[in-house]
């Protein structure tokens, strides 16, 4: 390169920099919704998704709704109290996450409602429902849903109904039917099955599946319908005395007893007498979500799952489905669900990725996307923080990556929290590297974080409160520049 193409090249780059700060800066301070997209007839719908189901319901209910009103679908995020002081008509469709708290891009318009300098504020004209999604395998059950619909009624807005609360214990989230409809786009065929670690305790594996014609984006995730092993299913029809090849027509579709159970949820408790009520009582398995490990152009959709073992000694439904009963050339049920909010933008600022134990899915799909040879813009730098339980038996990295992270532009550290000499966390390499992250923040970088929400997630979410203070984080969420894929 001359002195005059370098020269050319910095001011690109230092152009492309400046517009990316000010276009951060106007999303953040501009008015979020258009003013002229709200009349006395917009019907709204906020929504605030951690992974993209509220999200997808809010969809459905935006189409659903389309052909009777103006609808207005937007992230809570992006709604402003005095917006919403315009409104009539809304419809909140919200996870939980955290411990009872709201998802990512629902904090911000959670904080502003709570506000005391907003006590005075009225809602007096809106009426409004609230969807909330939530999992009663968590104490806090739907809690940000309820808190909302409590705060919305404080400032004197009318409740058209009760709280809804969808259960995905349950699975009441309405995505199971999904998978049972015709297409090919919900069967996933195993084409390969690894073991990536050496160790029988904590396995962890990657899966590829064919992905012919399938797209998706690198923070994608696949929810699949695990399915019973062939242990349980007899064992079920055994205690209940029914025999595997009964047939009973539901929905205008022929079953055999055995076909039915194979995705039924067979700890339900029992109340029927009758065997065809008995089998028909039964809900659906609920999906398992898994972050896609790999981009299209790899044409494999891998993951890397963790096969977890209960307490009683089983395997967990989906990983013990995924990582031991299925077969290679075997169809496993699933749907890519999108996710936006960990679809990182590509620029020019520096990149840090964190990830922990199977967080290294999220870590190897964002590595595939922004090292491809193809990529016009790219990050300037990447840091890739990893962490493991022991280095001689859990130290994956290498083998999972395709792509050689030995380079000028990527840096990389490893930790291990059982090593002998140096214990650490990812949370601890961050804290030790405050300088380091400032420095990225500073330049307008981004942070992606996969993997465990208990420790790992809750680890790295308090360092950088420590490192960069609760505004700066604020901030980062807010400007999706700090992108959480943590469960
Ligand atoms: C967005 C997202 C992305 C994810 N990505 C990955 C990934 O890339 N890799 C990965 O390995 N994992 C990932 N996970 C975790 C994964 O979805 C599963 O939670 C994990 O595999 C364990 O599920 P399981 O079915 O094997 O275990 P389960 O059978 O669900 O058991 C796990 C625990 O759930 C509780 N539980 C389950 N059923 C019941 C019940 N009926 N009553 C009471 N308690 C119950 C128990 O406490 C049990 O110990 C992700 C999760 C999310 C939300
Ligand atoms: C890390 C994590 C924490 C969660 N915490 C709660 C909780 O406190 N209360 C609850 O009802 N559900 C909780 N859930 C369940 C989610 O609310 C539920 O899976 C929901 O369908 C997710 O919707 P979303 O994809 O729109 O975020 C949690 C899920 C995860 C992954």
């Amino acid at each position: 390169m001359t002195e005059s193409q370098r020269l050319l090249f910095a001011v690109a780059l230092t152009v492309i920099y400046v517009i990316w700060v000010a276009i951060l800066l106007w999303r953040h301070y501009r008015p979020k919704l258009s003013k002229t997209a709200i009349d006395q007839s917009t019907f709204l719908i906020a929504y605030a998704s951690q992974s993209g189901n509220a999200r997808a319901l809010a969809e459905q209910y935006a189409n659903d709704k389309a052909g009777e009103y103006p609808v207005l679908l937007t992230r809570l995020s992006d709604l402003s109290l005095s917006e919403l002081t315009h409104i009539k008509r809304a419809l909140f469709v919200v996870s939980t996450y955290g411990h009872g708290e709201p998802p990512d891009n629902g904090r911000s318009f959670y904080r502003s409602l709570q506000n005391p300098k907003n006590a005075s504020l009225s809602l007096q004209n809106l009426t409004f429902d609230v969807v909330a999604l939530g999992d009663s395998h968590y104490p806090h059950f739907c809690a940000f849903g309820e808190q909302l619909y409590q705060l919305l009624e404080k400032h004197g807005a009318t409740a058209g109904a009760a709280l809804t609360r969808l259960d995905h214990a349950k699975g009441e989230t309405g995505k199971s039917a999904v998978f049972f409809a015709t297409g090919t786009s919900n069967n996933f065929i195993l084409d390969n099955r690894t073991q990536l670690n050496k160790t029988s305790e904590t396995p962890l594996f990657e899966l590829s599946f064919f992905s012919d014609r399938m797209s998706w984006e690198a923070g994608d995730i696949l929810d699949i319908l695990p399915a019973n092993s062939e242990l349980e299913v007899t064992r079920w029809l055994h205690n209940h005395n029914i025999s595997p090849d009964l047939e009973f027509d539901f929905e205008n579709q022929a079953w055999t007893a055995k076909r039915w159970l194979t995705y039924r949820q067979l700890n339900s408790p029992q109340t029927d007498t009758s065997p065809v009520a008995s089998l028909t009582a039964l809900p659906l398995n609920a999906t398992r979500s898994y972050t896609i490990a790999s981009i299209p152009e790899e044409k494999q959709l891998k993951l890397i799952v963790r096969q977890h073992k209960l307490d009683n000694g089983k395997l967990g439904l989906g990983s013990g489905w995924l990582t031991h009963y299925v077969t290679v050339a075997e169809q496993v049920k699933g749907k890519i669900k999108p996710n936006p909010a960990c679809h990182i933008p590509a620029l020019t600022s520096p990149l840090l990725l964190i990830g922990a134990g199977s967080g290294l899915a999220g870590i190897r799909a964002q590595l595939s996307k922004f090292t491809q040879p193809a990529l016009a813009i790219k990050p300037s730098r990447i840091w890739l923080l990893y962490g493991e339980r022991y280095p001689d038996k859990d130290d994956v990295l290498e083998q999972t990556l395709d792509t050689p992270i030995k380079s000028s532009t990527i840096r990389v550290d490893k930790v291990f929290s059982r090593c002998p000499n140096q214990p650490q966390y990812v949370q601890d390499k961050l804290v030790q590297s405050a300088k380091d992250v400032k420095a990225l923040v500073d330049a307008g970088g981004q942070i992606y974080v996969c993997g465990s929400y208990e420790g790992m997630g809750e680890g790295v979410h308090g360092a950088l409160l420590a490192i960069l203070g609760e505004e700066k984080v604020q901030f980062l969420i807010d400007t999706q520049r700090y992108h959480r894929d943590i469960y």
